[in-house]
């Protein structure tokens, strides 16, 4: 059984990855087991930037968005020297086992370390909800409400001016984010890189439901789907419709973590931790129909997780 494991977040912070924290921390104390914190993910670990966290250390954090532990990406971990220094800081300290608390490109880290003989569990961390494998991403929920809340403040301003207001939402590569805000929002229209509309049915559609009577209008548009300012404006000149674009930015990736990300955080996090001391590696804990379960993290890396494409069914349904 292992002695000492050690945690770290990477890539983009996401609400809840605090909590996932500390209940790493508290389990691992439960099983005798003690736990290191690794600084800004792959750096601190190349560079040796570690701190011995007990119970204490991770109290007052559940509420807390970002990571205690910072996060950062890390070039100099893609080389095999890189990690050659991060494998030999760990073990100087007596550190056996790892997990790795983030995205697609941190889990790939993972698995490298994995490759060279070294256990780790991985924890699906990201706002964008695009990890294979698992229904949710720890940070998704919170984002999303915030997405929510957005829209239905900017519904205020666009019903009082009667004016289309666009909205950008986060998600470089992918539309979760959008479309389940849009669709949990009201939006006319929903626009996600893997679903193209042209900027004509775009069009088309708002000219239709200006003719059905509705007296302003939001659409909500994924990151990846492109220019956004360029989008609004081509709104506005081709419909004659005031148009107003809102980009939320990174508003969107603070914030105190809902209930639904600190359940889901503290869940996954108890079952990493105890699969870690029974020897499990190379896995990552997701949660599929309510359930909490092991994915292989090869798996979790090579497979696009797909957007579920009957609620844009939905969304367009109740948005007539
Ligand atoms: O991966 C999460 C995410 O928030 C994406 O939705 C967004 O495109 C990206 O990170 C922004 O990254 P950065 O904070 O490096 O600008």
């Amino acid at each position: 059984m292992l002695k000492k494991i050690a945690v770290m977040t990477s890539g983009g912070d996401s609400p809840g990855m605090n909590a996932a924290i500390r209940a790493l921390v508290r389990v691992a104390m439960h099983e005798g087991v003690e736990t290191w914190g690794i600084y800004d993910g792959y750096s601190g670990m190349v560079e040796d930037r570690m701190v011995k966290l007990d119970s204490r250390a991770v109290g007052d954090i559940i509420q807390r968005g970002g990571t205690i532990l910072g996060t950062a990406r890390c070039e100099e971990f893609r080389t095999p020297e890189g990690r050659a220094k991060g494998l030999e800081n760990m073990r100087r300290r007596g550190i056996e086992g790892l997990v790795v608390i983030g995205g697609d490109g941190s889990l790939t880290g993972a698995t490298l370390l994995v490759k060279e003989g070294f256990p780790v569990v991985g924890l699906p961390g990201t706002i964008d909800n695009d990890i294979w494998g698992t229904d949710y991403t720890i940070g998704f929920d919170t984002t999303v409400n915030t997405v929510v809340d957005a829209i239905n403040k900017l519904r205020d301003t666009a019903s009082a001016h009667g004016r289309v207001i666009v909205i950008e939402a986060m998600g470089r590569h992918s539309g979760w984010i959008a479309m389940t805000a849009g669709l949990a929002g009201g939006a006319e229209q929903i626009l996600v890189p893997e679903m193209a509309v042209s900027i004509e049915d775009t069009i088309a559609k708002l000219k239709q439901s200006r003719a059905s009577g509705k007296k302003y209008s939001i659409i909500v548009v994924a990151e990846g789907v492109g220019n956004t300012a360029e989008l609004g404006k081509r709104i506005e000149e081709e419909t004659g419709l005031e148009t107003r674009v809102s980009i939320l930015g990174h508003i969107q990736r603070g914030g105190s973590p809902s209930v639904f990300d600190r359940i889901l955080a503290s869940t996954l996090a108890e079952r990493a931790v105890m699969a870690l001391l029974s020897g499990i590696s190379g896995v990552m804990f997701g949660s599929r129909n309510g359930a909490v379960v092991s994915i292989d993290m090869e798996d979790a890396i090579s497979h696009k997780k797909t957007l579920d494409t009957s609620l844009f069914r939905l969304a367009n349904l109740l948005a007539q």
